[in-house]
């Protein structure tokens, strides 16, 4: 199902909108103020926005941008009234899809949705053409994503728990959310838990919960995240982290759905997905120790491993210049491509940080950009730099050694060790000291 967000304060339009869009099979969601719109916006990914240019908080002109940048393949309708027409057309060439003057009528709005639907679809034909994918922001035109991509959207609607293995940076996270919105859970919760960043006892009682003194601190009963997300999807990134007491309590759940919370006797079932990450080799840890085979056999029934950027450099390209795009729009900035030999130098680059590196190496490069092109200019020195000559480390000497050398090429080039020293700045009872250290006759 498609999903809406109306960001309007006006009670009667939004009612109205919701009645159509409701009628046209959207899923519904509405804010009367644009720090609301926005915080929804990102938790809601919506299709379409409906957004008013007179909020009480702030003028949605100012947040327009923010919003393209966050959502760039969100279609945004402006509402106007008559009076604020100039404003919409400047809405429009900031990168909003079109406007609607108030007050308008359900041919009006189905017009306006058949055309995104259209100028969707020869979009997606487009990136058909040039072998590229964009779904949910995952922009791949690589083989081997396709294939972990199909994988990921079969496996989707299952309750089977799912292992997101890859480097740092390749996107776990973005996929784990992926999948969330390819099940039919996309309209429950997506919950995160950070296993590293929680000490132990509060990792435990995030993630299950704990009722009133469970332990010092534990003032008032709470509800684990695993309940928060009842029918939706727990998303554990960082599984590694987790101690061996949650372990054994995870191991519990992924077995019988059942768990308790901290201090609380008393089961609660869930129906909850569980969708780990980890950039740790799992396998390794069970090795030595630090990991539960079960619990590792429990967590990976389906392994979907992310390569590093640098074993599909064909997504290199497309990624910056996307972030390019959406960077330029968020500064106000003026670049619209790289110089070719940027690209290409991106292309060789190693990317240790994956894509999350490529995502502030474009964002700090757009931010110094000065004219219409990114250059080497604006890249950082150690990715620039490394495009000089190779150097032959093996070449290198020492001081001392360069020393030895240099008094010697000194001493066969004079007659007398008071002229060399001379030379060389020094006295001659220092070079007749050196000499004896490097061994020079
Ligand atoms: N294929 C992609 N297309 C567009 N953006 C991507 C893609 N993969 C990753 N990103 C972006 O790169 C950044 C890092 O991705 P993400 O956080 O999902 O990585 P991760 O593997 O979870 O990293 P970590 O292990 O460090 O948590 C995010 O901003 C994400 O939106
Ligand atoms: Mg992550």
């Amino acid at each position: 199902m498609q999903t809406a967000l109306i960001i309007d304060d006006d009670r009667s339009i939004v009612t109205t909108l919701e009645i159509y869009l409701e009628e046209l099979g959207f899923s519904v969601h509405s804010a009367a103020t644009a720090a609301k719109g926005l915080e929804l916006l990102k938790t809601c990914h919506p299709d379409i926005v409906f957004l008013d240019l007179k909020l009480p908080d702030q003028n949605g002109l100012d947040i327009l941008k923010e919003m393209i940048a966050a959502e760039p393949l969100c279609a945004i309708i402006i509402i106007t009234a008559y009076a604020t027409i100039d404003t919409a057309v400047r809405a429009v060439k900031m990168g909003a899809f079109d406007y609607l003057p108030k007050p308008f009528t359900p041919a009006q709005i189905t017009r306006v949705i058949e055309m995104i639907k259209r100028v969707n679809k020869l979009e997606s034909q487009v990136r058909t053409l040039k072998g590229i994918t964009q779904e949910g922001g995952l922009i791949t035109r690589s083989r081997r994503m396709a294939k972990i991509l199909k994988t990921a959207r079969q496996v989707a609607d299952s309750t089977a728990t799912v292992l997101i293995t890859g480097e740092s940076g390749t996107g776990k996270g973005l996929l784990a959310r992926l999948i969330h919105d390819w099940s039919h859970r996309a309209s429950a919760p997506f919950v995160m838990v950070d296993c590293a960043g929680l000490y132990e006892n509060l990792l435990e009682s995030d993630l299950f919960g704990h009722r009133k003194g469970a332990f010092t601190g534990a003032i008032e009963d709470k509800e684990g995240k695993l309940k928060i997300a009842d029918n939706g999807t727990v998303f554990l990134d960082e599984v590694s982290e987790m101690t061996p007491s949650i372990q054994a309590k995870l191991l519990r759940f992924l077995q019988n759905r059942e768990f308790e919370r901290l201090g609380d006797t008393e089961s609660i079932r869930v129906d909850v997905r569980v969708v780990g990450a980890t950039n740790k080799s799992l396998e390794d840890l069970v090795a030595e120790g630090h990991f539960r085979q079960d619990l590792y056999f429990r967590m990976n029934v389906v392994e979907l491993n992310l390569p590093p950027l640098r074993e599909r450099p064909e997504d290199i390209r497309i990624l910056a210049e996307f972030y390019l795009k959406r960077f330029a729009l968020l500064n106000e900035k003026k670049v619209s491509g790289f110089t070719e030999d940027t690209l290409e130098r991106l292309e060789t680059y190693k990317w240790p940080g994956n894509i999350r590196e490529l995502v502030n190496v474009i964002e700090r490069g757009t931010i110094l950009s000065r004219g219409n092109q990114l250059t080497f200019r604006e890249l950082p020195p150690h990715i620039a730099d490394s495009n000089k000559m190779p150097v032959d480390r093996e070449s290198f000497k020492s001081l001392a050694e360069m020393e030895k050398n240099h008094i010697q090429h000194i001493l066969s080039q004079t007659d007398s060790i008071d002229d060399a020293s001379k030379i060389l700045g020094i006295d001659p009872a220092t070079l007749w000291r050196k000499r004896k250290k490097y061994n020079i006759d």
